[in-house]
Parts: C-alpha cells; sequence; structure tokens
C-alpha cells in the first residue's frame, strides 16, 4: 500500500453490523485508515469519515443500515466535508448500489466484499471527485499484506479462505462474496506468528465453508494439514474455525481436530435443518444420518466435544413434520448451543422466488418452539457442569457488571466470575457455581 497520509486530521468511524468476517474486515478498514493517517473514534458526532461494514443475510440487517444511512442525512448536508461509505455484503448488492445512488446521495463510497484492499484509492477519489465512487466487482484475488487494526483482548480473527461455492437455496453469501478462494499457507502461518507477537493467544481461523480450505491452490494443501500447521505456532494456546459445512467435513479434519492439543475440542456444525426434504430443498447436500454420522465419529474421537450448530425455521415449504425433525435432531445431539434463525426471503436466492413461502405466524410459532427446547438444552448442560473447573482464558471485564471479569473455556462457553484485571490474557482455573442457558458463573480456584 502507498502510503499517503490524505487523511491527516480526519476521524474515522467504522461500524461493524455482520459476522465474524465482517469484525476481520473492519479490522482492515481501520488499519488501513490509521495507515492513511486519519484517527479512529467511536463518537458519531466526532467523525469526519463514517465507513458501515454490513451484512445481507436476513433482510433485518439491511433494513438496519438503510435506517442508519437515512437518519445521518441531515449531518452530512450540515458538514459537506464530511464522507459517509457503506461496504460488506449488503453494499455488493447492486439493487442496493443503485438505491444508494438514487436515494441516499449524501452516501458518497459504496464498495464491495471483494475491494476492500482498493479502499485507499476508492476514498480518495470520492473525497477528490465529490461525487458518488461505486466499486461492487468481483474479484478473484486475495488481498495480502494490509495493515490490520486488531481488537484488544487475547483473541484475534484470522481469515484463511473467503467467498462460497455452496449456493444454499435460501442464501445470499455466494452472490455477494464470490467464488471459494483460499489464502496460501504460508501467508496464514506468518500472520498467526505474527499475531502469537503480539501477545494474543487465541485464533479464530474464518472462513464461509473452512472446510474446503485449499481447493484451487497449486499446492496439495487441505484444512486438516492447515491445523497440523498452525498447532505448532509457539504462543498460540487455542485454535478454533467456523464455519464448517457438514458435506465437507472429512474424517480427517476430525482427527486432525482431536490429534492437535492447541485445537480446541469444539465444533460448530451447521445443520439448517432436521428433515431430508428440507435439507434437500435447501441444496445443502448432506441428509440427517450423514449428518449424525459426522457428530458420532467426532463423538467417538472427542467425547467431550462441545457442540454448537445454526437452524433454521420457516424455510419454505417446511411442513409441522419436517419442523418436527429439526426438534427431534435437536433432541438427539443435545447441542451445547445454538443460533437459531427465521427464514428470511433474499433477493437473488432460488428459495425467494418460490410460492411455498410458510406463514409468519406458523414460523414465529415454530421458532419460539425450537428456541425454547434449545435453551432447556443449554440449561441443563450448563447445569451439569456445576462443581467442575474449567480454564477459562480471560478476555476482560464482563459487559453487564464491570466488577466481574469474563472469559470462555476451550468449548467456547462464556464464564462470568470475580478477579482481578492484571488476570485478563492469563488462563485461568474456575470452579463452576452456578449455571444459565447462555453463560456459566464461578469462583476462581
Ligand atoms: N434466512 C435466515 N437465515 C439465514 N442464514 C443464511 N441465510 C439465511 C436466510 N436467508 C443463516 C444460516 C447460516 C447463518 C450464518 O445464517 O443458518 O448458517
Ligand atoms: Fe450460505 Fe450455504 Fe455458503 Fe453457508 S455454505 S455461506 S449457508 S451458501
Amino acid at each position: 500500500m502507498e502510503n499517503q497520509k490524505i487523511l491527516l486530521n480526519k476521524k474515522a468511524k467504522v461500524v461493524t453490523m455482520g459476522c465474524q468476517l465482517n469484525e476481520s474486515d473492519s479490522e482492515k478498514l481501520m488499519g488501513m485508515l490509521t495507515y492513511m493517517g486519519a484517527s479512529l473514534t467511536d463518537k458519531t458526532e466526532l467523525a469526519d469519515i463514517i465507513i458501515f461494514n454490513t451484512c445481507a443475510v436476513r433482510e433485518n440487517a439491511e433494513k438496519k443500515v438503510l435506517g442508519l444511512l437515512g437518519s445521518l442525512k441531515k449531518k452530512a448536508e450540515e458538514k459537506p466535508d464530511m464522507l459517509i461509505g457503506i461496504c460488506g455484503c449488503t453494499a455488493t448488492q447492486p439493487h442496493i448500489a443503485e438505491l444508494i445512488k438514487k436515494k441516499y446521495r449524501h452516501v458518497r463510497l459504496v464498495f464491495g466484499t471483494c475491494s476492500l484492499a482498493r479502499f485507499p484509492e476508492l476514498i480518495q477519489e470520492a473525497m477528490q471527485s465529490g461525487k458518488t465512487v461505486i466499486d461492487i466487482e468481483q474479484r478473484k484475488e486475495v488481498p495480502e499484506g494490509l495493515p490490520v487494526c486488531r481488537g484488544e483482548g487475547p483473541k484475534a480473527w484470522l481469515p484463511v479462505m473467503f467467498g462460497c461455492d455452496n449456493f444454499c437455496s435460501y442464501c445470499v453469501v455466494p452472490h455477494v462474496r464470490g467464488r471459494e478462494r483460499s489464502r496460501a499457507p504460508q501467508a496464514i502461518l506468518a500472520e498467526a506468528k505474527a499475531i502469537a507477537l503480539q501477545g494474543k493467544k487465541e485464533i479464530m481461523l474464518l472462513g464461509q465453508n473452512v472446510n474446503s480450505y485449499g481447493k484451487g491452490l497449486a499446492e496439495p494443501v487441505d484444512f486438516a494439514s492447515l491445523l497440523y500447521l498452525l498447532n505448532d505456532v509457539e504462543g498460540i494456546e487455542r485454535i478454533r474455525f467456523m464455519t464448517s459445512h457438514p458435506k465437507d467435513i472429512h474424517p480427517r479434519l476430525i482427527e486432525a481436530m482431536a490429534f492437535c492439543d492447541r485445537v480446541c475440542k469444539q465444533l460448530h456444525l451447521p445443520v439448517q435443518s432436521g428433515s431430508d426434504a428440507v435439507l434437500s430443498a435447501m441444496n445443502r447436500h448432506y441428509t440427517r444420518a450423514q449428518y449424525l454420522e459426522k457428530i458420532a465419529y467426532a463423538r467417538q474421537l472427542m467425547p467431550d466435544v462441545v457442540l454448537s450448530t445454526d437452524i433454521m425455521v420457516g424455510f419454505p415449504g417446511e411442513t409441522e413434520e419436517d419442523f418436527e425433525d429439526t426438534l427431534s435432531l435437536m433432541k438427539e445431539v443435545r447441542y451445547d448451543s445454538a443460533f437459531t434463525f427465521i427464514y428470511s426471503r433474499r433477493e437473488g436466492t432460488p428459495a425467494a422466488t418460490w410460492e411455498n413461502q410458510i406463514p409468519e405466524d406458523v414460523v414465529h410459532e415454530r421458532f419460539e418452539r425450537l428456541v425454547q427446547l434449545q435453551n432447556q438444552i443449554s440449561l441443563e448442560k450448563n447445569r451439569a457442569l456445576s462443581g467442575k473447573t474449567l480454564t477459562v482464558l480471560c478476555e476482560g471485564a464482563s459487559k453487564n457488571d464491570p466488577r466481574m471479569l469474563t472469559g470462555r473455556d476451550e468449548g467456547n462457553r462464556l464464564v462470568h466470575f470475580k478477579g482481578d484485571p492484571s488476570w485478563i490474557g492469563n488462563m485461568i482455573p474456575i470452579r463452576i457455581t452456578q449455571a444459565e442457558s447462555f453463560c456459566l458463573y464461578g469462583e476462581v480456584l
């Protein structure tokens, strides 16, 4: 990156509204802004530059960002040299770029997920031309060497691949993040070592579908071999990854997880539905039985593996029986936790065009039942940890109660405890005294 301090004396705010990959992209945006001379702020009223890094997975996220952009119109008119931009998955959709150009004329920069590395040029162009600059092209290159402004605390995001080739029939991601492309293993290893040198203890490997890591790279490498490679990085004590696609989770990967001492025995494996008919309509390429076999193998090699999932209700055509299959799968697996979603109709995806959409009241009633069941299972599983000792990586003060510290155990379970702020970044043995559905409480041993 050319080091032009074109943003000296400017204050910039980046608003992250999406998944972990968005958070990781925002760290790069903040890195580039700092590199160009800007100082970062959290305060909208102080910012000369505001960039919204958005999500498009559900319609609500899209509505929210359009509302926020609308609310800044007056401020932008009062302060003509202010620069408001939007990037990420929502911004990458051509109909949104068009809408911004026509109806949100105070937004002067729109750039897609594949244009991140072009941000310095684009912002310069927007500032000099005074016009709206749009770049939502899909690109194949994997950007390397961008400056990163990592958050505080002992954990770091580390993207290993970008894009998705799966085209699940409900999902907008392949349309906005482009085709799968993997980073070279040497680049990932070098970044992991740099993260360790910064004193971080945990890395979260990121990708839309990490199990197909390596596809298209010149050298033969898969995600399992990447785990073996990263397991030897001095200073990194915990390695996690997300997200895995059940169709691509190979026994070799489960074996690597079990073998590598720094790879957490924790697996996020989105199932989406427990019904074969729905899975097939979703274009997921696995059956309930195949999914359960993979879970069984993971539990065979790692009996205490902590399992989580993504589940959706109200997919077009989902019958009461299909939904009951989802409930029964939830009971069978007994996930430690689950992200539950109401199906959202996304423009450009096949399922959005189908006529067999489910009425809202039915969807909401199913959603309530699903959430209730998972909360009950999570509570039972967490209560079973009472009296046990977990090793918790202390992350910082608790958001709800600053007198408490908070951290996560190997299974990524949230634990609150009393302690000294000097413990932040350390592994602390905590005896669990109390359990709720979403978190645990404990005391230091
Ligand atoms: N509606 C609801 N949930 C969705 N997800 C992806 N697309 C949609 C959609 N159109 C959920 C899936 C995925 C998670 C990241 O978001 O469960 O695993
Ligand atoms: Fe979307 Fe499916 Fe790709 Fe996940 S695997 S990002 S749900 S298309």
